[in-house]
């Protein structure tokens, strides 16, 4: 595996690849790698001849800077992972790198057209302008040919999708479902805070997310404000408190009352197991068979 820490050295590299013919397929991370995050370089690795593993915590998506100070880093077993999973290239820039002209540089022109204005962003303010201004970044160096998002972050991926479309950019977007323990917890970095007491309580949100979709298989008329609101009362018994539990048009993330207002509706909950915050969802309407390159 290459591994390149600046901007120039990576692109130079992957002109070359380009030239010689090879497909360029991107998974961003902010590293402490898991499962979820191998899956979606599995795919990208199946799909094109080369891909690209970037690891960089962003600084502008934090809008709490104690969460940035702790958030995990494990550069050497991630670097190890990575080569025995085959990747072939890593990019784990310097912060000058990617914001050369500082973190208060503005960041690229795109009306989100309220996608940043539910869910999460309420909860995390300026968020997704975060999101945005790297991920933009990052597409503006590697210049891949397909990029790759996982739907454990829904919001996100629908977001960077809509920059993409936005701004024309030559790339294709893909959506990797989400990769669960055994007991249908959602991988993710902060599971590793949960104490055993909310890790036993956190398999409830799958439970409660499966029950929904097997509702909705029944009753395709239901109503789908009540069932969140059903859903947030499941949700609600120590240790687990429910922040949100949406169910939403998958293209404007505006909550919908019945599953034939949109083509895709997508239920999302945000839920404190004590004091780990944990996000999830489940696709309860799709137009096509979900495959991640589609
Ligand atoms: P990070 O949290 O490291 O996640 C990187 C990618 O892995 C995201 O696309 C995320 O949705 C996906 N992912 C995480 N857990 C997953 C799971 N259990 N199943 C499937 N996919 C999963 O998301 C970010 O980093 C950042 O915001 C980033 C896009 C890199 C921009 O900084």
């Amino acid at each position: 595996m290459r591994l390149f820490k600046r901007a120039a050295a990576l692109q130079a590299y992957l002109r070359y690849q380009s030239e010689q013919g090879a497909t360029i397929g991107f998974v961003p991370t902010m590293g402490a790698l898991h499962e979820g995050h191998f899956e979606l370089l599995r795919h990208s690795m199946k799909d094109n001849t080369l891909t690209v593993c970037s690891i960089f915590v962003n600084p502008t998506q934090f809008n709490d800077m104690r969460d940035l100070a702790h958030y995990p880093r494990m550069p050497e077993k991630d670097i190890a992972a990575l080569a025995r999973l085959g990747c072939e290239v890593l990019f784990m820039p310097f912060e000058s790198e990617i914001y050369p002209e500082g973190l208060d540089a503005p960041p690229p022109q795109v009306a989100l057209m309220g996608l940043d204005q539910t869910m999460e962003g309420i909860h995390r303010p300026g968020h997704f302008k975060g999101v945005v201004q790297v991920v933009h970044r990052l597409l503006q160096i590697v210049q891949p040919h397909r990029l790759y998002m996982g739907q454990k972050d829904y919001q996100q991926y629908r977001i960077v999708q809509h920059m993409v479309e936005q701004l024309a950019l030559p790339v294709q977007v893909a959506m990797v479902p989400i990769v669960r323990q055994a007991d249908g917890l959602a991988l993710s970095s902060r599971n590793l805070r949960l104490s055993p007491k909310a890790r036993a309580a956190a398999p409830r949100i799958y439970q409660v997310l499966k029950e929904v979709l097997a509702y909705v298989s029944r009753h395709p008329d239901a109503d789908l404000a009540q069932l969140s609101q059903k859903a947030m009362d499941q949700l609600n018994a120590p240790p687990l408190k429910p922040e949100y539990f949406s169910i939403v048009n998958g293209t404007t993330l505006q909550p919908v009352r019945h599953l034939n207002e949109a083509e895709s509706v997508v239920a999302c909950t945000a839920v404190w197991a004590e004091d780990v915050r944990l996000i999830d969802n489940m696709i309860l309407k799709w137009p096509q068979p979900i495959h991640a390159t589609e």
